[in-house]
C-alpha cells in the first residue's frame, strides 16, 4: 500500500524536487547492450521498411501518412488489452515487449536497455504519546526516512541546528523540532549525530506537511501538524513525556526498460514517450497516447529515418520519477549528446481541447510555425513557466540537449482508474502526429545554433 498517492499535485511536484535532487545519487547499471527480445511477433501493420534504401522505398509505396486511427489501436493494445503498467511489473514489460515487436516490424532495429533504480516504499508511519497520557498523533514518515520503532523520551530541539541539541546528547531519545530553515535532511542528520535514536518535525505552519530528506536517512523521521506539535511542546513544559514512534517503510529495487528503435548509428532526432503509467488505472492518455504516437510516427517516417537519422524510444520507470529517460540519458556519450539536435517529448496527447508546448527556445518556435502551417492553435509556455507536470523531456533539457514537450490539457482523468481508451481521441493523436511530422521536416537544416537550449 503506498500512502504517497495522497495528493498526486503537491506529491508529484515533490516527487520531481527529490528526483532532481538524487539525479547524482546512485549508480544501478544501464546499457544499452541488451539484445532484443527472443520472438517478435510479426507486425501487421508494418511497411516502408527503413532498412531499405529510401528511394526503393518512396517508389514501392506512396509516403504512409500519419493515421489516428492506427495510433488509436495502440492506445486499445497498451491501455485494454495490457491494461496498467506500473514501473518495474510484467505488464510494463509486456508493453516494452508489444512496442519493441511494432518497431522492429517497421524495420528499425530494435533493443531493450534496462536499468534498476531504488524507490521509497512508505507503508505506515505512527506517533504515540504513552505517558503521562495516552495519546495518537497523526503524521506522516518524511519520504525517505527508514522503518523503525523507537519508544523513548522526547527533547525538544529548536529548529535542528546542531546548537538547538542539548550539549549532553540526547541518548537514544527522541528529538522534537520545527520545520523550517533549515533542510529535513540537515535536522535529521543533525539529530543523529546528536544521539536521538528519531526525530518528529512539526510544521511550521498550520496542518500537517509531507517532507523529503533527499536520500535514505539514518533514523526514522515523521512530520507531524503544527498543532500537535504545539501541544507536545506544552506537555514537556510540565515534564517528561514517553511517547513511541513507528515508521513501516523502506527501499525496494525496481527494474525496468527503455525501448530504443534506430537505423544507423547515431540519432539526430530523437521521438519518444513514456509507456508505463500508474498502478491506479489504464494510463491511456498518460502515456499510452503519447507511446501510440510515438509508434505510428515511426511507421510513417521509417523511409527517412536513416537519412535523417530519426530515432525511437519508448521510456520506462516515467512514474516513479522520470527514470527512464535519466538512465538513457546518462548512457549517452558526449558525442552522441552533441550530434542529438532535438528530443521530442509526446506525454498526454489523446485527451483534453488544448495543445501546449514546452521546452528549448528554439524547438518552441519550429514547434508555433509548424502549428500554424497546420492550423493547429497551441499555447506556447515560455522558459521558465511551469509546465504543470513533469515528463522525460525534463531529462534531456537537464543534460543541455534541447528537448520540446507537446501535450493536451486537460484530463480530468489523470492518474485515475477512468484514464481508459474510450477518453482518447483518434483525432488528437493525430493532430499531435502531424505536429510532430512538421517539426521533424523542420529540423531537416539546421536550424538549431550551437548552445541554444532554453
Ligand atoms: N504525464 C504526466 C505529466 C503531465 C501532466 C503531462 C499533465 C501533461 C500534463 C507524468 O506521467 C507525470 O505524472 N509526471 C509527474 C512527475 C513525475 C516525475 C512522477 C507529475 O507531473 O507530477
Ligand atoms: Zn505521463
Amino acid at each position: 500500500m503506498r500512502s504517497r498517492r495522497g495528493s498526486p499535485v503537491i506529491w508529484h511536484a515533490l516527487l520531481l524536487g527529490i528526483v532532481l535532487a538524487l539525479a547524482a545519487c546512485t549508480g544501478a547499471a544501464s546499457s544499452e547492450t541488451a539484445p532484443p527480445p527472443a520472438a517478435q511477433p510479426a507486425a501487421p501493420e508494418a511497411q516502408a521498411s527503413p532498412t531499405a534504401s529510401p528511394a526503393a522505398a518512396q517508389a514501392a509505396a506512396p509516403p504512409a501518412t500519419f493515421s489516428g486511427q492506427e495510433a488509436y489501436r495502440h492506445v486499445e493494445h497498451l491501455a485494454q488489452r495490457i491494461g496498467s503498467r506500473p514501473t518495474g511489473t510484467p505488464a510494463e514489460q509486456a508493453a516494452a515487449d508489444y512496442i519493441a515487436a511494432r518497431l522492429a516490424g517497421y524495420g528499425y532495429r530494435t533493443e531493450q536497455q534496462p536499468f534498476e533504480f531504488q524507490d521509497y516504499e512508505e507503508r505506515s508511519a505512527s506517533v504515540e504519546v504513552l505517558a503521562p497520557a495516552g495519546e495518537v498523533i497523526p503524521s506522516n514518515a518524511l519520504f525517505f526516512s527508514p522503518g523503525g520503532a523507537v519508544s523513548a523520551g522526547v527533547v525538544e530541539a529548536g529548529i535542528g541546528r546542531p546548537e538547538d541539541f542539548p550539549s549532553g546528547g540526547l541518548a537514544g531519545q527522541l528529538a522534537l523540532v520545527e520545520r523550517g530553515a533549515i533542510s529535513f535532511r540537515d535536522k535529521v542528520a543533525n539529530a543523529a549525530r546528536a544521539g536521538a535514536a528519531g526525530i518528529i518535525v512539526y510544521n511550521n505552519a498550520d496542518g500537517p506537511f509531507r517532507g523529503s530528506l533527499g536520500q535514505l536517512a539514518g533514523i526514522p523521521a515523521v512530520g507531524i501538524a503544527r498543532e500537535d506539535g504545539l501541544r507536545l511542546l506544552r506537555l514537556l513544559s510540565r515534564g517528561p513525556a514517553q511517547v513511541r514512534l513507528e515508521v513501516d517503510a523502506g527501499q525496494r529495487t525496481v527494474r525496468s526498460r527503455n525501448v530504443v528503435a534506430r537505423v544507423g548509428d547515431r540519432c539526430r532526432v530523437l521521438i519518444g514517450g513514456h509507456y508505463d503509467s500508474v498502478p491506479e488505472g489504464p494510463g491511456a492518455n498518460d502515456n499510452a497516447s503519447g507511446t501510440a504516437v510515438t509508434l505510428e510516427l515511426a511507421r510513417v517516417l521509417a523511409p527517412q529515418a536513416r537519412e535523417q537519422e530519426l530515432c525511437f524510444v519508448a521510456f520506462g520507470g516515467e512514474e516513479l520519477g522520470l527514470w527512464g529517460s535519466r538512465r538513457f540519458v546518462e548512457a549517452l556519450s558526449p558525442e552522441d549528446k552533441s550530434y542529438l539536435k532535438a528530443m521530442i517529448n509526446l506525454d498526454m496527447v489523446g485527451v483534453g481541447d488544448r495543445w501546449r508546448v514546452s521546452g528549448s527556445e528554439s524547438l518552441r518556435e519550429l514547434l508555433t510555425q509548424s502549428a500554424a502551417g497546420l492550423g493547429v492553435s497551441v499555447q506556447v509556455l515560455q522558459s521558465g513557466q511551469r509546465t504543470g507536470g513533469g515528463s522525460d523531456h525534463a531529462s534531456f533539457l537537464q543534460a543541455g540537449i534541447a528537448a520540446a514537450f507537446i501535450h493536451r490539457q486537460e484530463d480530468p482523468n489523470y492518474h485515475t482508474a477512468e484514464d481508459k481508451a474510450d477518453f482518447v481521441d483518434p483525432q488528437a493523436l493525430e493532430t499531435a502526429g502531424r505536429l510532430a511530422v512538421e517539426l521533424i521536416g523542420q529540423l531537416k537544416v539546421p536550424l538549431l545554433s550551437p548552445g541554444d537550449h532554453h
